[in-house]
């Protein structure tokens, strides 16, 4: 897969996806990643990446062109541009799936208020956000999108188990059970004894009802309404 990010602060992004599982994923060829400023796609003097907004009001817009130039530049024949963008769809886990198989994906980062529309309407296949908060600009958001899309590239996680099993994947929206490791107790808190009991049938079970728990607690909006405890049923 090749990845390009567009984005007037380059920096951003570099540093989160240099390092750990993202470094070793570009180091060994499961995915390219390239980083773009966009003021290398103005021509005026002054590399301006933005304007006043028609309409008046406060804050910048970014110009088109600059994006325009970018794109005619990086697209190929399989690329998805996506915008990252406050206004866009939901980040998701399934999204990040499904992003994983494509070929080719050019992030698109806005910054200031907002981009200029023509932008979104003729180069952008998506517009993605990754939740209800407002960033000072798209690169973070980039870099978020891009753990989450490469590290779902086979073999880039060295046990592909890892992925499927977690929380969000396959098709019961369930959070992931409680994990433990040495030391068996710790600062007066113990182990649960089942789990050094060796009877993976018992474990099984004692995790599928604490992840149920877990995910009424934090998130009972994923649960189906039969499966929410009576306390939030119908909320
Ligand atoms: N840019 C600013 N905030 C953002 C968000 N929440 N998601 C994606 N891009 C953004």
């Amino acid at each position: 897969m090749r990845i390009d990010i567009v984005t007037i602060f380059p920096e951003i992004a570099r540093g989160p996806l240099s390092s750990s599982i993202m470094g070793r994923a570009v180091g060994s060829g499961h995915v390219q990643i390239h980083f773009h400023d966009l003021r290398d796609y103005t021509t005026d003097k002054h590399r301006q990446v933005d304007d006043t907004p028609y309409g008046g009001g406060p804050g910048m817009v970014m110009k088109p062109e600059p994006f325009f130039a970018a794109v005619a530049d990086l697209r190929t024949e399989d690329s998805r541009v996506i915008f990252l963008t406050p206004q866009g769809v939901p980040f998701r886990q399934a999204k990040a799936a499904t992003l994983s198989r494509c070929g080719h994906l050019i992030f698109l980062c806005g910054h200031y208020e907002g981009v200029d529309q023509r932008v979104i309407e003729a180069l952008v296949d998506e517009e993605i956000s990754i939740g209800d908060y407002v960033l000072t600009n798209g690169t973070l958001a980039a870099a978020v999108v891009v753990d989450a899309i490469v590290r779902l590239i086979p073999g880039v996680l060295g046990d592909d188990r890892s992925s499927e099993e977690e929380s969000f994947s396959g098709d019961g929206k369930r959070l992931e059970f409680p994990q433990y490791t040495r030391p068996v107790e710790f600062a007066g808190m113990a182990v649960p004894a089942l789990l050094l009991s060796g009877n993976h049938g018992v474990i099984a079970k004692w995790r599928e009802e604490k992840g149920l728990e877990r995910t009424s607690a934090n998130r009972p909006d994923l649960l189906k309404e039969a499966d929410r405890p009576p306390s939030i049923q119908g909320k």
